[in-house]
């Protein structure tokens, strides 16, 4: 059977995915950790704002492959997949639930910790918008979904394993180096995605950072200085 290679997955989505990995891994260890690295921690949260922020705009106007079009499951390709009948490249249909699923729980996750406090001095960074009570409560929220998402990780892990052990089909290459080997005939290079569109989303991503950052909320008034303790 002659096969060729096609370009799969381009640069910013390869960066974005294992920039994200050790953002996750940072964000979970020093989360648990708390006490002072809760500074770190919530600054490895802002820079996954805007990670999901860019992913958010390059699955729009990245390249082929890259985009939500090319990869949102209907029911029509889901049972194709199921049925063994799917012969398409990219994230299949039934893995593509996951990666919105996986997206999805990280911007709960971030979304939630933005507001959040840890009972002692900190407070996220847009904390100050919100009531005492309602960020308590979106803290609840962050400890919880915080289980749900490492679930899907282990599963995203198990689903590439099963690929690579079962089905003989090595995902991460392609997530390594951006070529997939296919089929001759079977699918072509992705294409689009260029520089243009790589400025425009990092752009709307660093403001998304700026804003999620609380950098232009008023700083809080210091409060006045205590008189003097009278010596009588
Ligand atoms: C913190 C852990 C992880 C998270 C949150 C995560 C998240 C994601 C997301 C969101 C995608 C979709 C990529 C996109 O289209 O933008 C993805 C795809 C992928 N991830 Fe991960 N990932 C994690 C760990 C890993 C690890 C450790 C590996 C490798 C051993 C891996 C291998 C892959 C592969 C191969 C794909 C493409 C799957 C396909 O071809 O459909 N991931 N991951
Ligand atoms: C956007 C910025 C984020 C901020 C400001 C933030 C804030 C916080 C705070 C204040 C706590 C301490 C809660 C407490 O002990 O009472 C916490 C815990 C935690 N956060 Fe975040 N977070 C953010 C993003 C994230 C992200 C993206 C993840 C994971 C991907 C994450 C995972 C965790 C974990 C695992 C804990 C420990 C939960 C537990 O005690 O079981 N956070 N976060």
């Amino acid at each position: 059977m002659n096969r060729q290679r096609i370009r799969l997955w381009d640069l910013p989505t390869r960066v974005f995915h294992w920039s994200l990995v050790v953002l996750v891994v940072a964000s979970v260890v020093s989360g648990k950790i708390g006490g002072n690295l809760i500074v770190w921690h919530s600054r490895c949260g802002l820079a996954i704002v805007g990670l999901l922020a860019f992913r958010l705009v390059w699955g729009l106007i990245g390249s082929t492959y890259a985009r939500f079009l090319s990869f949102i499951p209907t029911p029509a390709s889901l049972l194709a997949y199921l049925r063994g009948q799917w012969h398409g490249v990219g994230h299949n249909p039934l893995g593509a639930f996951s990666v919105f699923g996986l997206l999805g729980l990280l911007a709960l996750q971030a979304g939630t910790g933005l507001f959040g406090n840890d009972d002692i001095a900190f407070r996220g960074p847009l904390a100050a918008l919100v009531s005492g009570d309602l960020s308590d409560w979106l803290t609840g929220v962050h400890k919880l979904s915080i289980n749900l998402l490492i679930a899907l990780i282990v599963l995203h892990l198990a689903a590439i394993t099963f690929y690579a052990r079962v089905k003989k089909d090595n995902l991460v290459q392609p997530m390594l180096t951006g070529w997939k080997e296919v089929e001759a005939g079977r699918a072509e290079s992705a294409s689009g995605g260029g520089r243009l569109a790589f400025c425009g989303a990092l752009l709307i991503a660093l403001a998304v950072v700026y804003g999620a950052s609380g950098a232009w909320l008023p700083t809080p008034a210091t409060p006045p200085a205590s008189a003097p303790t009278p010596a009588w």
